[in-house]
């Protein structure tokens, strides 16, 4: 195991894209802590916690949570690192967030280092969605709600809408780069370090 040089990654790209993958294998290989904002979100959801309760139909539907619900669980999660060595999976998905975390980050002294953009074409990602879905149900687990092809392509229109302007939000900033996130789960993987160095 390494130490990362890039203390905060943030991981952007369409449902589908590899995010959640390709953060859990860079988490354990640089000792960095993954956040998946909707693997939080499912854990209250199959918890039926108040806030659970609250953003199942929303989820259930592919539409976005609300900004002020993931903003105040991010405050949370970050407030207990130190020092914070995290990677994002599935957060910031809106410029809302995407703003309040460069607070928080700046209030904790730690900037945003890299944020890798996994480039995925579209019918690819419904494949992948709808194939998850059907893996799941014939080993007998848990489908994902939102794992069904009408909702997968809602999720696509979602991000395209509002997850799309944090493409030119960090790459003002310099943070952003490319990764064809097509191919083998390790070529995907070894791209992404190689735009890290
Ligand atoms: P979330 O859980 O974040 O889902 P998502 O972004 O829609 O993405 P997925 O998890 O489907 O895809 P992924 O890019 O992580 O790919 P994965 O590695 O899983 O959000 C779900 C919901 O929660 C949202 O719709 C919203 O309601 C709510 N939410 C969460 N965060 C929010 C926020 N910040 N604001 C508001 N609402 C929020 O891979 C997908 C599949 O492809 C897997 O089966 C995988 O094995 C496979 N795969 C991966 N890589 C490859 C490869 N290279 N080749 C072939 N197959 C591959």
């Amino acid at each position: 195991m390494t130490q990362a040089k890039h203390n905060v990654v943030i991981f952007l790209g369409p449902p589908g894209a590899g995010k959640g993958t390709q953060a859990e294998r860079l988490a354990q290989d640089k000792a960095l802590i993954k956040i998946s904002t909707g693997d939080i979100l499912r854990d209250h959801v199959s918890r039926g916690t108040e806030l659970g309760q609250q953003v199942k139909p929303i989820m259930d539907a592919g539409q976005l949570v609300t900004d002020e619900i993931l903003i105040a669980l991010i405050r949370d999660k970050l407030a207990d690192m130190d020092p914070v060595r995290v990677i994002f999976d599935g957060f910031p998905r809106t410029t809302a967030q995407a703003q309040a975390l460069d607070v928080l980050l700046e209030e904790l002294g730690a900037p945003v280092c890299a944020v890798p953009l996994l480039d995925v074409p579209d019918e690819v990602l419904v494949r992948r969605i709808v194939e998850r879905g059907r893996q799941a149900a014939a080993r007998g687990e848990a489908v994902r709600s939102d794992d069904t092809e009408e909702v997968a392509r809602r999720r696509q229109q979602i991000y395209r809408e509002e997850t799309q302007p944090l493409i030119d939000y960090y790459s003002a900033r310099g943070h952003l780069y490319r990764v064809d996130g097509v191919g083998t789960m390790d070529e995907v993987y070894d791209r992404i370090l190689a735009g890290m160095n």
